[in-house]
């Protein structure tokens, strides 16, 4: 018999993974033997659970947390406050204008509520604000209309109202391209300037979405570091690694690279160990290789085999090192 991933690593942290309501039917017994975490893959973002003004869709997301709380597995919610999957109305205001400041405060403030207080005591920890931080050099925040109309602090501010509704959740600082030192600097300076300020955040969200070549475990290690040097806790929260580089265009691979892969998965696993007690939670962004969002992206029409078990939940290379 196959031993169970998570049980494997019970005591040193949490092995997540993001689902759908289709992927808890047709993974369901993978996700429950080898899996004590879940995420909402898309149906807690706030264009799915708030599509308007005044209409909450909350039936996919329960029947996720639903799973969950059924099966005795923790819930990580993933996301409050992010420029994709927003719908327009958010913000705009009255007669075709753009929302004015207070007016998009006062309806983050009430999704954040109402979101937050639904599942409060079940989903334990929130990425509260997602991809704020542009890649590039220049400046420091993306550009989006959460900070054109609102400015700067709608990031403390989005942190404040989770907190209020929920002060028992962790609250994260969630992103991407977390390995790269400018934008590792960046993310670092943020996360060290909330703390400054007093607002109550307690983690970073390393994505996680990387590729069978890069980054390097160097790069990987450094940006732990730097991170943990904060003090907060960290989370893998989206791990995936790509059988391609980003911009790679081939869509006939027949024979990915499952040697290099699992070597990968081996040393990054090794790597997170060592941070016993600061990397709470590892969590991939699916579970086996018939789901996964690197089937479209970015290259429409590109399969791809980022995770531990394959098409047909068969084991794979990358799970049997990481069992060692
Ligand atoms: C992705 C989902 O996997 C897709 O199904 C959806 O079409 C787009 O969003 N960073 C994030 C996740 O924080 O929310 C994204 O999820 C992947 C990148």
């Amino acid at each position: 018999a196959v031993a169970s991933l998570f049980e494997k690593f019970q005591g040193i942290f949490d092995i997540g993974a993001a689902v759908t309501p289709r992927t808890i039917h047709s993974q369901g017994v993978l996700l429950k033997k080898h899996y004590n975490s879940v995420t909402a893959e898309n149906q807690m973002k706030f264009a799915e659970i708030h599509p308007e003004p005044h209409r909450y869709t909350f039936e996919a997301a329960d029947s996720i947390v639903d799973f969950a709380v059924r099966e005795g597995k923790k819930v990580r919610g993933h996301t409050l406050v992010w420029h994709n999957q927003t719908p327009d109305w958010v913000f705009q205001g009255d007669n075709g204008a753009p929302a004015a400041r207070e007016q998009l405060l006062a309806r983050m403030e009430r999704h954040i509520e109402i979101v937050v207080k639904r599942y409060r005591g079940q989903v334990y920890a929130w990425d509260v604000v997602n991809e704020a931080i542009e890649d590039t050099a220049e400046v420091m925040l993306r550009k989006s209309k959460w900070l054109d109309i609102i400015g700067e602090d709608y990031i403390a501010k989005a942190f404040e109202y989770a907190h209020r509704v929920d002060p028992n959740a962790v609250l994260f600082y969630n992103d991407y391209n977390e390995t790269n030192p400018v934008k590792r600097e960046k993310i670092y300076s943020l996360v060290k300037s909330l703390l400054d300020q007093g607002v109550p955040i307690h983690g970073i969200g390393m994505q996680g979405h990387w590729n069978i070549h890069g980054p390097t475990l160097a790069e990987i290690r450094e940006a732990i570091e730097r991170y943990a040097s904060l003090g907060v806790q960290l989370q893998i929260t989206e791990l995936d690694l790509s059988m391609f580089e980003h911009e790679d265009r081939r869509t006939d691979l027949i024979e990915p690279s499952a040697e290099l892969q699992a070597q990968r998965y081996e040393q990054m696993f090794d790597l997170f160990k060592e941070f016993r007690g600061i990397i709470t939670a590892v969590t991939f962004w699916g579970a086996a290789d018939d789901h996964t969002w690197l089937d479209d992206f970015p290259v429409k029409g590109r399969k791809n085999w980022p995770f531990l078990f394959d098409n047909l939940h068969v084991p794979k290379k990358s799970f049997h090192n990481i069992m060692k």
